[in-house]
This record gives C-alpha cells, sequence and structure tokens, in this order.
C-alpha cells in the first residue's frame, strides 16, 4: 500500500475537552423580560440567562491540565513562595525585565505605577488607552491621550498594523506638553479598544526610539503580547521564521517596563503583574504594592495563581494555539463580511468588533447604536457582547458628552472555551439581527455612575 500523504486546510482546536460546563437555553420572551430588569445593560445580566458570552475574553479561558496540576503543587507562603519565583523566572525570560510586581490584575497595575509616576497636568500617550488605563491616568490627574494611525479610526481600512502609533502625532505631543510632563509612553498590544488590531514591530522600535531620545520611559500594555507576536509573525516582513517567543522578546527589548492582565494572554482566571527594569522606580510601585495590593512576592495573587500564570504564559506562546486562536476569530469575521454584516477589517486577535455606526446610521452616536446592536444579539440569539462605543467613551472628564470615535460591538472570544458549531451559531444570530436592523432603535441613560458608567448604567430604549 502507498498512500499519499494527506495535508489539511482544516485549522482544528489544537486540544480535546475533558471538562465540560452545561450553558443554559432560554426563550426569546424571557430574554426581553431579563434585559428589562437588567436596566437593558448586559453587565447586569446574570451569566446563567448567557447562551454564549462573548462580553468579554478576560479570565473567561479555559486552563490546561498542566495549569491545574501547577495550582495543587502551588506553594502558598506568605513571603518568598516558589510559585513567586517560577513566575518571576517565566516574566523575565520572555519580558527581559528585572523586577515584577505581582497585582491581582491587570487595573490593579496601572493603579501602582500611574499613581507612582503621574501627577496632575501630566499628559500619557498611547496608540489607545482601555477604559481602565484612562481611568487610572485620568485618577491621577493627568490626561490620557490617544494616538493611533487614521487607518486605526477607520473600520474598513486595510493596513495591517491599525494598532500603530502615529510617530509624527507622538512627536508634536512632545514637543506641546514638554519631556517634564510626560513620565511615560506606552503602547497597548494589540489595541483592544480599536478592534484588537496588531502594533508592527517597527513601530514598537520607532517609539522606542523617540522616547530614549526624550528620556521619557517607554512602557507596554501586554494584555495580548502572544497574539501581537503572532500577527508580527504572519504579517511583518522578516519574521515569518521567527517563533512567538522570540518575537515577543524583542517587542519587550525595546520597552523598560510592561503592565499585564494575565487575565488574557497570560491564560489565567485571574492575576496581572507590572514589570520593569529601573531599581528605582520598582522599590517606589513596591512601597504601593504592599499598601494596596498585598507583600511584593505575591502582590494580588494566591501562589496557585501564579503557578497558573507562570505556565499560562508559554502555552499563550504555541504558534499551533495562536494559528488556531486567530483562525477561529477570523472564520466567524469571514462569515459576516460574506453576508454584508460592516465588521472591522482585517479581524484582530481575541475579537469581532462589528461597525454599529455604519449599521445603523438611523440611530444617532449619542443614542448609542452599538449598545442597541449588542442588545439585539441578546434578544435574538441569547448571545452577550460589549458596546466599546459612546457608553463606554462618550463621558467627558467635565461631565459632557461627545461622540466616541467608532461604536462598536465586540465579541470577545474566551480563550479555548467556544467550538466551531458555536462560532456558526453565533453567525446565524448577528446576521438575523443586521436583517433587521431597521428595527433598532437608538437608548437613553437613566442613571448612572461619573467614572466606567457602562459597567453599571441602567438605560430605556428610545421609541
Ligand atoms: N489593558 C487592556 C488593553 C485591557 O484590555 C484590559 C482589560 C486591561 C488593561 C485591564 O486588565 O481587566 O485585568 O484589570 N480588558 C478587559 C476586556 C476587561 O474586556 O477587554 P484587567
Amino acid at each position: 500500500m502507498e498512500l499519499k500523504e494527506f495535508q489539511s486546510d482544516t485549522i482544528i482546536e489544537p486540544f480535546r475537552i475533558r471538562s465540560v460546563e452545561p450553558i443554559r437555553f432560554t426563550e426569546m420572551a424571557e430574554r426581553k423580560e431579563l434585559l428589562a430588569r437588567a436596566g437593558y445593560n448586559p453587565f447586569l445580566l446574570r451569566a446563567d440567562d448567557v447562551l454564549i458570552d462573548l462580553l468579554t475574553d478576560s479570565g473567561t479561558g479555559a486552563m490546561s491540565s498542566q495549569q491545574w496540576s501547577g495550582m495543587i503543587s502551588s506553594d502558598e507562603s506568605y513571603a518568598g513562595s516558589s510559585s513567586f519565583y517560577r513566575l518571576e523566572s517565566a516574566v523575565h525570560d520572555i519580558t527581559g525585565f528585572e523586577h515584577l510586581i505581582p497585582t491581582h490584575q491587570g487595573r490593579a497595575a496601572e493603579n501602582v505605577l500611574f499613581t507612582t509616576i503621574a501627577s496632575e497636568g501630566d499628559v500619557i500617550p498611547s496608540n489607545t488607552h482601555f477604559d481602565t488605563t484612562r481611568a487610572h491616568v485620568e485618577h491621577a490627574g493627568a490626561e490620557a491621550r490617544d494616538l493611533v494611525i487614521e487607518e486605526g479610526k477607520k473600520p474598513r481600512s486595510q493596513h495591517p498594523f491599525k494598532g500603530n502609533m502615529d510617530l509624527e502625532k507622538l512627536k508634536a505631543t512632545i514637543r506641546e506638553v514638554g519631556v517634564e510632563n510626560i513620565p511615560v509612553i506606552m503602547i497597548t498590544v494589540t489595541n483592544n479598544s480599536g478592534g484588537g488590531q496588531p502594533v508592527s514591530m517597527e513601530n514598537i522600535r520607532a517609539v522606542s526610539e523617540i522616547a530614549r531620545d526624550h528620556g521619557i520611559p517607554f512602557f507596554i500594555d501586554a494584555c495580548r503580547f502572544a497574539e501581537n507576536a503572532w500577527f508580527i509573525k504572519s504579517r511583518e516582513e522578516g519574521f515569518a521564521d521567527k517563533s512567538p517567543i522570540d518575537i515577543a522578546r524583542q517587542m519587550f527589548n525595546y520597552a523598560e517596563g510592561c503592565t499585564m492582565s494575565a487575565k488574557k494572554d497570560g491564560m489565567a482566571n485571574i492575576g496581572g503583574f507590572l514589570a520593569l527594569n529601573s531599581d528605582e522606580l520598582a522599590s517606589e510601585c513596591r512601597n504601593l504594592e504592599i499598601l494596596t495590593e498585598g507583600f511584593p512576592t505575591y502582590g494580588g495573587m494566591a501562589g496557585y495563581d501564579m503557578e497558573a500564570v507562570a505556565t499560562g504564559l508559554y502555552e499563550a506562546l504555541d504558534e499551533d494555539y495562536l494559528r488556531y486562536r486567530v483562525r477561529s476569530i477570523a472564520y466567524l469575521g469571514d462569515k459576516l463580511m460574506e453576508a454584508g454584516v460592516p465588521i472591522v477589517q482585517p479581524t484582530g486577535g481575541h475579537a469581532v468588533y462589528i461597525d454599529a455606526k455604519e449599521m445603523l446610521p438611523h440611530i444617532d452616536s449619542l443614542e448609542y447604536p452599538a449598545w442597541s446592536f449588542n442588545n439585539a444579539l441578546y434578544l435574538l440569539g441569547g448571545v452577550r457582547g460589549v458596546e466599546i462605543g459612546s457608553v463606554m467613551f462618550g463621558k467627558q472628564p467635565d461631565g459632557s458628552e461627545k461622540p466616541a470615535a467608532m461604536e462598536l460591538v465586540r465579541l470577545a472570544f474566551p480563550r479555548r472555551v467556544y467550538t466551531q458549531s458555536h462560532v456558526d451559531y453565533l453567525a446565524e444570530v448577528i446576521i438575523a439581527a443586521y436583517q433587521q436592523r431597521d428595527q433598532l432603535t437608538g437608548y437613553e441613560i437613566v442613571e448612572g455612575p461619573e467614572v466606567l458608567r457602562h459597567f453599571s448604567a441602567r438605560l430605556q430604549p428610545l421609541g
């Protein structure tokens, strides 16, 4: 028998499932009631009432058997736990940074960093600050300034690295506000608020050079560093033969530190860290860490969390995993584009972003078109995504309202959780909502807090 080698183009899930969680089916009439009771805010729904939950890819992933086995043998010592040293060694191996400051999640690392380095009147440039990052910068009295390239603001533009920072705007900002008022330059990889779009190695290098020339520290918001490394490998010249871990090492090598939510590419359900090179800054940050997070060898994490992250950081960089991860997002994107649903193109690393501004021209930005479409997905199919638009970003520090740059519904994929038939179902729900788009109306906010209002605001449909 002479068999020819078989080559498949199908990219399959590179794992099998040994532990399952049932999901609950509901009827549309029930969902109508549940959504009204939740103040038309999907954040206020009970997860049990959601069939497919794409609210976030943060902390919602499935851990591997290797991670679980590490958790069983963790060291829960208050000081000097071996789990801390395992995490420190993984972070040092991948990022090269000297100091590890563990925190309970990404925003805690932001809090420690910005409270330590930022003050009233400062400006902190980034490609796009994520909502918690922006809130922490503003909480410290500083301005969070987004300097993503113009292509990054146009959902249909076909740039391979739409998360890049506009270098001219960065230089202009430095000239305008002065080096002494810029405590740090940040770059978010991938650019979550801008569509999960990657940043090129070239751009990271160029930003780091500008920062170095002016003596300003350069930090990476590294939540999705592994997905970003995959895009560099597959889209940027000269990287095709490099491994994701080597690409990640090079990215971090240009920076002096990073903030990290291990709930994303740490593949863990909780955890985060600040990692950096400066001895002086590390020691200042540790003073605050002890006050708000915990002793420096655990921060906000249990020993078993640190074990999960130490293993997860490497699993996130596995090539088979990354190929499947990015392909499963593109698979949904392809189906939606075929049906004419406007989405941010090309699809990013962790989510599909639906362009509600383009889809619902009859709903004004300040009547929240993306919020409306997201609620329609829940009503029609029990699917929960998140609005990244004027509810999330419209409220200004002075209390006024301004439309956000884009009105997007983000459908973020938990890592290693849903299968291809879940995605096929999702496409059906989204297309059904799209076909009834003329029926959708805007919303108004009935009550909500001043800061991060999208988490808890109550709304009401208009008309
Ligand atoms: N930076 C980015 C780019 C993020 O996407 C997030 C969280 C954070 C920082 C904060 O990390 O949640 O661990 O405190 N993003 C989640 C999301 C919440 O749904 O995109 P955290």
